[in-house]
């Protein structure tokens, strides 16, 4: 793709004027724009995937000439909006912030905060050589934000330094969500797109078994370069005999524990068994899991992200829900019974495990709701009430007096056969991360209605996610 297949200087798309080319990659194009209503900078990405599409001389994408081009483009268009719609539902001091997507000149759009910095891959230049405390400060930041991508079953699959973005405050910005997606052809043919150094070895093959420990390699290379200022050896050169020189071998310089530089060295290792399987195990690890919530934010976080920070640590943690106000769950919980029938009171509750405002809490319940009128209505019902809610979390020795949701560390209580055969189950829809969802659902559920609930926060396909809360409507009427 030439330079002359960018959008120009001066081009106007709805309220965006471009302004440059930030940057071009296999899949898209990224523009720092301007919004012109609002008057504010923006960064815009297209969908503009290098080998099959190709621009016409009014600006439209289109699809090279074979029919593979025009199945593949149409695929990787889908992809590119489901994971913008992804992104937008993401609220993380340290993920980029997609504001709104959409589609014209028959490709897809997605508007993002233009965040104010530059890649790690520079701001690491004149930093070398880095402290212990500065590189977990920026990890830990990074492993909130990837906690709360893995919790939705999603994998970023490309983080490296040139995606991971650092605002002038020093704090990491997660960039570049699915340029490593495998892009499928109609033969089922798959072309891995991936980043050599940081990508593990099941990135390589079709059927590779990726899950968060994907994501934890590269983040291991990406601390690995940090420190080391080279990256890892190819995952695919490591197999027949590892050949790179572990992280260990910088104790010698007295900058980084013996703690730190095997966990690193556990991330990157060859085998993805033999890897930390979740974000929690490699931050335990790390040493910065928090003991709670309390002291990690005291420890870590900046005033000026600690609401936002808040968020991670209900999502990251079990069963830490935010306050919301008693009365109005149960003003939610009535109109939504309403609609959904006696499972509204778990649909509710399961909301405030996620949602940190009003408006978002009623937009997951209502989500719930099938017939258009009936979910308008009931959204309506709630409209206004959005005064943002208190982000405090609470240690869990100290649950809040009157707090809507209780919190409860008891031991799972669901048979191990009902996981075992749901895990299956899911399987065939999420692969290898199935293990995943099951344990963390497992972790929070008291009973099977719960499990299922959870387990469908985690699906992005409607249909799919349907059947689990249709089960759970099931498993929550008395037998
Ligand atoms: N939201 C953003 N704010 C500021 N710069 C950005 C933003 N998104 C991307 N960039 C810049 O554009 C470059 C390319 O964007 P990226 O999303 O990584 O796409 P790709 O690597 O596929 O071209 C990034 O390395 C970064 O320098
Ligand atoms: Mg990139």
């Amino acid at each position: 793709m030439s330079s002359l297949d960018h959008l120009p200087a001066g081009y106007t798309l709805n309220e965006y004027r471009i302004e440059s080319v930030l940057g071009a990659g296999g899949l898209g194009a990224t523009y720092l724009a301007t919004d012109i209503n609002l008057n504010l900078k923006i960064a815009l990405k297209e969908y503009l995937p290098v080998d099959c599409s190709a621009r016409a001389t009014d600006h439209a994408v289109h699809a090279r000439t074979g029919p593979a081009d025009g199945e593949a483009f149409d695929w990787g268009l889908r992809r590119f909006l489901d994971e913008a719609r992804t992104l937008a539902s993401f609220h993380h001091p340290n993920i980029v912030r997609v504001m709104r997507f959409f589609e014209a000149n028959h490709t897809a759009y997605m508007v993002m905060e233009c965040v104010e910095g530059q890649p790690l891959s520079t701001w690491m230049n004149d930093r070398r050589p880095l402290s212990q405390n500065d590189l977990l400060n920026i990890v830990d930041a990074l492993a909130g934000g990837l906690a709360v991508i893995h919790k939705t079953a999603y994998l970023h699959r490309d983080i490296k330094p040139a995606n991971i973005f650092m605002r002038t405050d020093d704090s990491p910005v997660l960039l570049d969500f699915g340029s490593a997606r495998e892009i499928k052809g109609g033969d089922q043919e798959i072309t891995a797109m991936v980043s050599p150094g940081y990508a593990p070895l099941e990135q390589y093959h079709a059927h590779g078994k990726q899950g968060p420990w994907t994501d934890l390699y590269a983040l291991g290379g990406v601390m690995y370069w940090m420190i080391t200022g080279t990256k890892p050896v190819e995952a695919a050169a490591r197999i027949r005999q590892d050949v790179m020189t572990p992280a260990r071998a910088q104790l010698s310089t007295g900058l980084y524990t013996a703690e730190v530089l095997d966990t690193i060295d556990w991330a990157l290792k060859p085998h993805e068994d033999e890897r930390p399987q979740s974000v929690a195990d490699f931050m335990e690890k790390l040493g910065i899991a928090p003991p709670d919530p309390v002291s990690r934010r005291a420890m870590h976080v900046t005033a000026a992200r600690t609401t936002q920070s808040d968020t991670q640590f209900v999502q990251t943690m079990p069963a830490q829900p935010l306050s919301f106000e008693p009365e109005l769950l149960k003003r939610i919980e009535a109109a939504a019974a309403l609609h959904i029938g006696p499972i509204a009171p778990v649909i509710v509750r399961n909301a405030t495990r996620k949602a940190t405002t009003v408006a978002a809490l009623c937009e997951r319940v209502a989500a719930e709701i099938e017939d258009e009128k009936a979910r308008a209505a009931f959204l309506k019902k709630f409209e206004g009430i959005d005064q943002p809610q208190p982000l405090t979390t609470q240690p869990r020795s100290q649950p809040q007096a009157g707090a809507a949701v209780q919190t409860h560390t008891s031991a799972p209580t669901i048979a191990p056969e009902l996981l075992k055969r749901t895990e299956t189950e899911l399987a065939r829809q999420l692969g290898a991360i199935a293990a995943v969802v099951i344990k963390r659902a497992a972790a929070k559920a008291r009973n099977e209605a719960e499990l299922y609930l959870l387990i469908a926060d985690e699906i992005q396909d409607p249909v799919e996610k349907k059947v689990y809360v249709r089960k759970a409507v099931l498993a929550s009427k008395p037998r």
